[in-house]
């Protein structure tokens, strides 16, 4: 092998280096610090702490994975913090569980939530968020747990945004979603809480869920009619543990 040839497989292999290099835990942290520089921080939860001297999975608030040593879990729940939601976020990508509840995040949510591919938990409930639910969060496929209360989210709840076989537990309470309950909802098999109460959805609309087989109990009417009557019945998604509220 000439030498000319050796040097273009060093070169080679540097450049692969520094792509792979590019996609770990330098691109978690530049996410993080992304998120860090557009928020204000009154009660300085982050302000020293999330500081580069120190590992990113040592920062207050981040779980790494060991093996893989990238981020899975970023909770900073209740820390007084108030901006936007960063569009930065979607470059977590081993990204488990994403809880930002009782903050003071503002705006719509980035559509680059939707990378978030092996996200199983998105919480951002008890903030300020507003507009619609972006689509991309309908390419959620692990999602289990979305939580969503108190917030000012508007538009249709429609079954795109969560048309996940996987969701578990969907809550929205006290937002200013509109139109219909959609009848496809009660196809959701994996479902087992939903709460909706406290939206504006308009008309009598009957939503009749698979799972109902037990009787009414657990089952809440609030300003939204529900039907606990079952059609089709299909016995093997009975749960008596499934609740819906509305
Ligand atoms: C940041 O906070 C974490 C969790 O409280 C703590 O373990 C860590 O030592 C702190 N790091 C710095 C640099 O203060
Ligand atoms: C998130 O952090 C808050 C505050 O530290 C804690 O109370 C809560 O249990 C955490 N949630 C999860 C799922 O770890
Ligand atoms: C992170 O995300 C932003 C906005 O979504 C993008 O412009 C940027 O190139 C990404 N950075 C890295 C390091 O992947
Ligand atoms: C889903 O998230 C909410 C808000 O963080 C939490 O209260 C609830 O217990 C979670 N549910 C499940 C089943 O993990
Ligand atoms: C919902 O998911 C099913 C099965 O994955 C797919 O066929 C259908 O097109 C999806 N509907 C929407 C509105 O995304
Ligand atoms: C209903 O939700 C709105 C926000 O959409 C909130 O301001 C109001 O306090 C909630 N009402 C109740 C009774 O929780
Ligand atoms: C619900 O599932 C049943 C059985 O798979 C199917 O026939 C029906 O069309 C579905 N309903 C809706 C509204 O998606």
């Amino acid at each position: 092998m000439d030498r000319a040839f050796s040097f273009f497989m060093f070169v080679h292999c540097l450049m692969i280096f520094s792509v792979n290099s590019e996609n770990n835990i330098n691109t978690d942290q530049s996410a993080l610090l992304s998120l860090k520089s557009q928020i204000s921080d009154p009660k300085n939860m982050l302000s020293s702490n999330w500081s580069t001297v120190t590992s990113v999975c040592s920062w207050i608030g981040v779980t790494c994975d060991s093996r893989r040593h990238r981020v899975i879990a970023l909770n900073i729940s209740d820390m007084g913090l108030t901006g936007t939601v960063p569009p930065q976020l979607g470059n977590l990508s081993f990204l488990v569980s994403l809880i930002m509840s009782r903050n003071v995040f503002y705006g719509n949510l980035p559509k680059e939530l939707g990378n978030l591919r092996n996200l199983q938990q998105l919480s951002m409930d008890h903030n300020q968020i507003t507009g619609v639910i972006p689509e991309e969060i309908g390419n959620l496929n692990n999602l289990k747990n979305l939580s969503m209360d108190n917030n000012q989210i508007t538009g249709l709840f429609t079954v795109n945004l969560f048309n996940k076989s996987s969701l578990e537990y969907l809550s929205l309470r006290n937002n200013e979603l509109s139109g219909y309950i959609p009848r496809e909802i009660g196809n959701f098999t994996m479902l087992k809480k939903l709460y909706l109460q406290n939206n504006t959805f308009t008309g009598m609309h009957i939503v009749c869920f698979r799972c109902e087989l037990n009787s009414n109990r657990g089952i809440k009417k609030n300003n939204n009619y529900f039907c606990p009557r079952m059609i089709g019945l299909r016995y093997k998604y009975v749960s008596k543990y499934r609740i819906f509220y509305f």
